[in-house]
Order: structure tokens, then sequence, then C-alpha cells
């Protein structure tokens, strides 16, 4: 086995798998009245950016032929409600940054975020009624957010709340509205996660939230139900589908993969990142090896792309 292992060339032609910027999508947090970007204290070297400084900011993902970016936006307080009215005012946040992007990089594909976390005042992804949250209620307003989203120029609709039949009820609102191209990227399975701590730090829906979301996301204990919510969404019209987390659920990719052969992507998430870059700045791991090779494995898992915070300095790395 050793003989084609011997020198560079040999592994080069025997590589299986390689990573590409083309499979890199950057997630960007947008934060509303800032003028300075501000650091997110549990992911070190990633900011919150105020619209003013967005376009430089993306600059760079420009330059570096990334091919798309997903928007996150962090609410203030008062724009935050039980019903979180916030998320179809067509004059939202992402809705203003899409128009800028759109402007000023039309290359570049924009992802928005479907969900309703950032903008209700308990942080949970839907409409609570007695404590739990509402599923057909909370998908009405999905649908709203969605069109708006894609009249302000996102290419691809990412939900990501985990509510039954929304991508059902989104393709039929983005049809209806003459969005026909609008893409649906789904958050098939998506798990209940602890993973996900820094980015809830990220957007401000931290403060508020008690508990835990396992009444709509999935329990890390299975996989089977995984392909079930996979058939689901794809029946319901999703384009491409997404698991996350990633790298603890890189066996969820590969039976994705295997049983249905349509585009995956996975969500290297917050904790991911924070656990790699916390390391990688105590000098414990190599910055540019560990990178790389946490990304290639999503490409070997059978991944088309991967979010990832990751995603500039991974470019810059694989242009070098
Ligand atoms: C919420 C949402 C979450 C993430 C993306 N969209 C967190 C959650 O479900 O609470 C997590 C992303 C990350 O951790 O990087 N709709």
């Amino acid at each position: 086995m050793r003989r084609n292992r011997h020198d560079a060339f040999t592994r080069r032609l025997v590589a299986e798998n390689a990573l590409s910027v083309d499979d890199l999508i950057w997630p960007i947090f947008i934060k509303e009245g800032i003028g300075e970007p501000e650091p997110v204290a549990s992911m070190p070297g990633v900011l919150r950016v105020g619209l003013h400084s967005l376009a430089r900011h993306v600059e760079e993902a420009a330059r570096l032929r990334i091919p798309a970016i997903a928007l996150f936006p962090a609410t203030p307080p008062e724009h935050k409600n039980a019903q979180a009215s916030e998320a179809v005012n067509p004059e939202n946040l992402i809705c203003r940054a899409s128009r800028v992007l759109k402007a000023e990089f039309p290359q570049i594909g924009l992802i928005g975020d479907s969900a309703l976390d950032p903008y209700t005042d308990h942080g949970h992804d839907g409409i609570l009624r007695e404590g739990y949250v509402a599923n057909d209620e909370t998908l009405e307003i999905l649908v709203r957010q969605s069109v708006n989203q894609a009249d302000a120029g996102i290419d691809i609709i990412a939900p990501s709340d985990m509510m039954d039949g929304r991508i059902a009820a989104i393709r039929a609102g983005l049809d209806a509205s003459g969005h026909i191209h609008t893409r649906l990227m789904s958050y098939a399975a998506k798990y209940a996660s602890a993973f996900y701590g820094p980015f809830r730090d990220a957007i401000g829906s931290a403060g508020a939230f008690k508990g835990d979301k396992k009444t709509y996301q999935m329990d890390p204990a299975n996989a089977e139900e995984a392909l079930h919510e996979v058939a689901l969404d794809l029946a319901e019209g999703a384009d491409m589908i997404m698991v996350k987390p990633g790298m603890p659920y890189l066996d969820i990719i590969c039976r994705v993969k295997e049983k249905f052969q349509v585009p995956v992507f996975a969500y290297q998430v917050s904790g991911e990142y924070a656990m790699l870059a916390g390391a990688i700045e105590r000098g414990w791991l190599d910055h540019d090896r560990v990178i790389l090779e946490s990304l290639l494995a999503f490409k070997r898992a059978g991944c088309s792309g991967v979010l990832t915070y990751f995603a500039p300095t991974a470019a810059k790395l694989l242009r070098a």
C-alpha cells in the first residue's frame, strides 16, 4: 500500500477527493446600528458587521471567488417579540443587507435563513403556545419571511427551523409570488445540538432562551430518522439538503448521500469552529492543516459543499 504514498506526485494522482473554493459557503453575522465590526467572544476571528461595513467585509470573499454567503441577523431586543413581527418586515436588516450585496456583488449567491429565532423574545424558532412551538402557525410566518427575502434578492432560502411541512409551504409561497428560480436548501437533518452555543451568542438569541429545542430539532441518537426527514423534504421540493452539525454527524452525511443522489451540504457549526479556533489560538493544533483536513472530511463523506466560518481562511489556503 505504501508505494502509492511514496511521493507527492503519486499521492496527488491517487487522491479520491479534493477541496476547492467552489465548496465553500461563508456564514456572516450582521448587526443593526454598529459602526466598526465587533468580535464574537466565543468565536475567535469571527465578527458581527454593521450594514455600513458589510460590503467591505464581503469584498474579500468576492475576490477569493467564494460562491455563496449565508446571512444571519443579530437583532436588538427592542425588535423582538412573541410574534416575531420583525421576521416579516420587508425592511428588516436581512432584506436591506441583501439589496446592498446583490447590487454590489451580483456574482455571489445569497443564502437567507428562514427561521424565527432571531426575532422571537424567547429565542425559539416558532410561535409559542403554552410553552410548545406551534407548527402550522409558524409556517405562515416562514412563508412571508421567505417571500420578502426573495423579493430583496436572496437566491437560496435555507429553512433552519425544523417545522414540519415548511418546504412545501415555502415552495408554494415562492412560486405564487413569481420566485420560480429561488432555490430551497433545507436544513433537513438538524439535530438539537450543544454545538450551537456560540451562534446563539453571536446573534444574541442566547439571553432570553431557556431550555432546549428538542421538541422540534432531532435527537442526536437517531440516524434513520434523518433519512425520513430528507425523504420528506425532497418530496416537498427541496433542491439541496443540509446536515447539521457537521463533524459529529459525518455518518449521517454519508448515509444521506448513499440513499439519495442529491446535493448534500454540511454546516460546520459555531461550536465546531470554536473548538478548532480555540485550540489553534493556544497553539495546540496546526492552523492550516487542521482547517483543511476538517473541511476535506466533508467532501470524503459525500458533501457538495460546506457552510463554514473558516471559508475565507480556507479559500486563501487553497489558493496558496
Ligand atoms: C437557528 C439556527 C441555529 C444555527 C443556524 N440557524 C441555531 C439554533 O438552531 O439554535 C446554528 C449555526 C451555528 O451554530 O453555527 N434557526
